[in-house]
């Protein structure tokens, strides 16, 4: 079992997150349940200016992320989103430590959009093909783990571009209700392994090992995973091994945690870093219609008013 501390952080809370503490697992499952969402509606909040968001707006978003981790909001006039907009977004919920990824520009914002033709090992995230279950930042090191998003829809793809989502505490849920040596299996320190990242020969990120499931200093639950094969090498252990193919299998269609949902110009979305997924898509450029989001990640997890 693993709780994740950054240097200086205090002792972990007691957790319903420790496999052991299944009282305390019993009583939160129970509300999480009961309080989450039967679709994506219910976590969509129309904002009237995102740069100062009024406090209904704010207790609203504050909920749905409560609820699921997870809200949608919309801005009342879809032009006014830009980089500064997110920033501020961010801010109203002690989002401020950006992770300055390699792919972010100056600002620390990424701009997804397709670029045309990139290195080898080109980032998914730039190109219009289908992008597989993950949590962002999953490959960085343990003391930069991304716990928080903001991203906003400047224009949408001409066709396309959907995204899925799923609440990594309901995955959490789905698996321990199996069995909680799955769970324990996945807090393991080893339990996945990272490959470096390697281009013409330089070590760009060096192999990441890590658990797939960890507490913070808060008692929070926190998630690094990716569905693609190739990006994890998982520890050669029964357990492990069974606890993969399982989180596999949260993924199908029918579920009715997940959510889907194709963001519009001036919508976006703030989450705790929940797994979430992309459908393909196509831009029309000589109609000016090119997907593009700005996507800021966060050390931070998003604060909840009133919490
Ligand atoms: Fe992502």
């Amino acid at each position: 079992m693993t709780t994740a501390q950054t240097p200086g952080a205090r002792a972990p809370c007691r957790s319903p997150f420790e496999p052991r503490d299944e009282a305390a697992y019993t009583a939160w499952r129970e509300r999480k349940l009961a309080g989450f969402p039967a679709s994506i509606g219910e976590l969509r909040v129309r904002v009237a200016d995102g740069l100062r968001l009024q406090p209904a707006e704010r207790a609203a978003i504050g909920e749905a992320l409560r609820r699921a981790n997870l809200a949608v909001y919309r801005l009342a006039e879809p032009s006014s989103g830009d980089k500064a907009l997110v920033r501020r977004l961010g801010r109203q919920f002690g989002l401020e430590r950006l992770d300055d990824n390699l792919c972010a520009d100056g600002d620390a914002i990424t701009s997804l959009q397709v670029v045309g033709r990139r290195r080898e090992g080109e980032y998914i995230p730039y190109t219009d093909r289908r992008l597989n279950w993950h949590t962002d930042g999953y490959y960085n090191p343990p003391d930069r783990q991304i716990r928080a998003i903001v991203m906003h829809c400047v224009r949408p793809a001409a066709e396309g571009g959907e995204n899925a989502l799923l609440d990594h505490e309901i995955a959490y849920i789905l698996l321990r209700d199996e069995d909680p040596a799955l769970v324990e299996a996945l807090m393991q320190p080893d339990a996945m392994t990272i490959p470096p990242n390697v281009q013409d020969g330089r070590v760009l990120r060096p192999a990441q090992g890590g658990p797939v499931f960890s507490i913070d200093a808060h008692g929070h639950l926190h998630m690094r995973y990716s569905a693609r094969a190739r990006n994890i090498e998982w520890k050669k252990d029964r357990l492990v091994r069974r606890a993969a193919e399982r989180l596999l299998g949260l993924f199908e269609d029918a579920s009715p945690y997940i959510f889907r949902h194709r963001l519009e110009a001036g919508e976006g979305i703030i989450s705790n870093n929940v797994l979430h997924c992309r459908t393909a898509f196509s831009d029309d450029p000589a109609a000016g219609r090119g997907r593009l989001l700005y996507r800021a990640r966060y050390f931070d997890r998003a604060l909840i008013p009133g919490r």
